[in-house]
């Protein structure tokens, strides 16, 4: 079984060519062998299907700076997908290392039921600022999923004190991933993580998706965009008073296979929520945090959601952390004498100080730094030395937006990612296509010389694959 929905940003779904059995990975050096012995024997390592090692290499990271990883051989490779897309700032910035030593010095834990701190404090009053206070309120979990979890609770319980019980469905667009515990799941739709916990799962309406691709001759993304959400305007037309939320990557539908659309698709998807009274659910865990030019991806359609997910680059990846922000419209309706009528949801770790200090820190590093300014200069750099790519006749949509690029490879065989991934640790390169898309999720702070380095690697990849 090939899984084409290979993402995770960088799921070992790839299956492995038996003529090339390798233990690490030849060419810069091996890994040694006891330390992916003693990996594969102890670790069950998560979307990998195990049998296929070690004949698919598995890398030993002993240490990591900025875009680069080093093996425990000394090889070393350019995470150009951030690793899982939470590496924001590239590894071990400074200034979150020392936040953390910092906070280390001061409180490691607290629970956040009856106690607080100052780090959630102060990150919950920064996101909001940075709304213009219209979602004013964090709530915190622990990753990806359990924010969607948190999203999708509170949208239907809302919707019961408002007293539309019977709002319990959600929708969400085709090719989304939104997670993998079983509510996240059922957002999910794409088959080969779903397929086996059918019989576990709700799922969700799923409505066509506003893939720029599509357009047809003459047609723009916007025009897609608004001929597309003509599919959600007649589900909610019909089944509104059973919807509690549409949820939504916006922009970017990212392990989908980067799929790129305008945003004026979020701009009907708000007018259409507030016509139906219908939620919108903002999952920014992939495409937040500046990711797609802006800090928040929703900022570039000029519209607010009702709750809004942030997880991955916010800790810049040193923490588990997610974040919803909510309205206070929403906030409010749970405030009552009865504690039945509180959100009681709950994780241990919730708002952990040094999670939230990381995260502080990052928004500090981007804000004085000018990161996002920075950026436009960096990816219009880096555009500009992958024309290699872009121009090559077997590639296909090559896009960009902020810091991800994206392009189709025409006539990919069947174990192309595969290849590409194999390829890429053969120049130095971490990169993990989805399929036959492959992407780039660099970290942020790239110099003149990263960002050569990294087209010039890419371009010699493609160009090996593709011969
Ligand atoms: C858009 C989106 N939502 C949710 C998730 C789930 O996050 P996590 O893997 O931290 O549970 C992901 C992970 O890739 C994602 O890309």
């Amino acid at each position: 079984m090939q899984l084409d929905a290979s993402h995770n940003a960088g799921l070992n779904t790839l299956r492995p060519d038996p003529t090339q059995r390798v233990v690490g990975v030849t060419g810069a050096g091996s890994t040694p062998a006891s330390w992916v012995e003693r990996s594969l024997a102890a670790v069950w390592h998560p979307c990998t299907q195990m049998q296929w090692h070690p004949d698919l290499p598995l890398v030993s990271i002993a240490r990591a700076e900025g875009p680069w990883l080093t093996g425990h051989d000394g090889a070393r490779y350019f995470d150009a997908i951030g690793s899982w897309w939470v590496c924001l700032l590239g590894h071990r910035h400074p200034a979150v290392v020392q936040a953390l030593r910092d906070q280390l010095d001061r409180l490691d834990h607290v629970m956040l039921a009856g106690l607080t701190h100052q780090p959630v404090i102060e990150l919950s009053e920064r996101l909001s600022a940075m709304t213009g206070n219209v979602l004013g309120h964090a709530f915190y979990g622990s990753d990806g999923a359990s924010a969607i979890e948190i999203a999708i609770k509170m949208s239907a319980h809302a919707w019961q004190h408002l007293g539309h019980g019977a709002k319990q469905s959600f929708v969400c667009l085709a090719g989304s991933y939104h997670g993998e515990t079983l509510g996240a799941l059922g957002l999910t739709d794409l088959p080969g993580f779903r397929q086996p916990y059918e019989g576990l799962v709700r799922p969700a309406y799923v409505v066509p998706n506003a893939d720029a691709r599509q357009a047809q001759p003459g047609e723009d993304a916007r025009a897609v965009a608004l001929r597309q959400v003509g599919h959600l305007e007649a589900l909610l037309a019909e089944h509104a008073e059973r919807i509690a939320a549409i949820v939504t990557e916006p922009l970017v539908q990212g392990a989908g296979g980067m799929i790129f659309y305008d945003p004026e698709y979020l701009r009907q998807v708000r007018a259409l929520c507030d016509r139906y009274s219908v939620h919108w659910i903002a999952d920014e865990i992939a495409v937040g945090c500046g990711r797609t030019g802006s800090f928040f991806a929703c900022e570039q359609s000029g519209v607010w959601p009702d709750l809004l997910c942030l997880s991955k680059g916010i800790s810049g990846g040193f923490l588990p952390l997610s974040i919803v922000l909510s309205r206070d419209g929403l906030y409010r309706l749970f405030l009552h004498d009865s504690a039945s009528k509180a959100f009681l949801h709950s994780h241990s770790f919730t708002g952990n100080p040094l999670a939230c200090s990381a995260a502080l820190a990052v928004l500090d590093v981007l804000e004085k730094d000018q990161v996002l300014a920075a950026n436009r200069v960096r990816a219009a750099r880096l555009t500009a030395r992958l024309l290699p790519v872009s121009s090559h006749p077997r590639v296909r949509h090559f896009r960009s937006l902020g810091m991800i690029w994206a392009w189709d490879v025409a006539d990919a065989p069947a174990d192309f990612s595969q290849q590409v991934f194999r390829a890429a640790l053969r120049h130095e390169l971490l990169l993990r296509p989805i399929g036959k898309t492959v992407y780039l999720m660099p970290p942020y702070l790239l110099g003149d010389h990263d960002i050569d380095a990294l087209a010039d690697s890419v371009a010699a990849v493609m160009k090996e694959v593709l011969a």
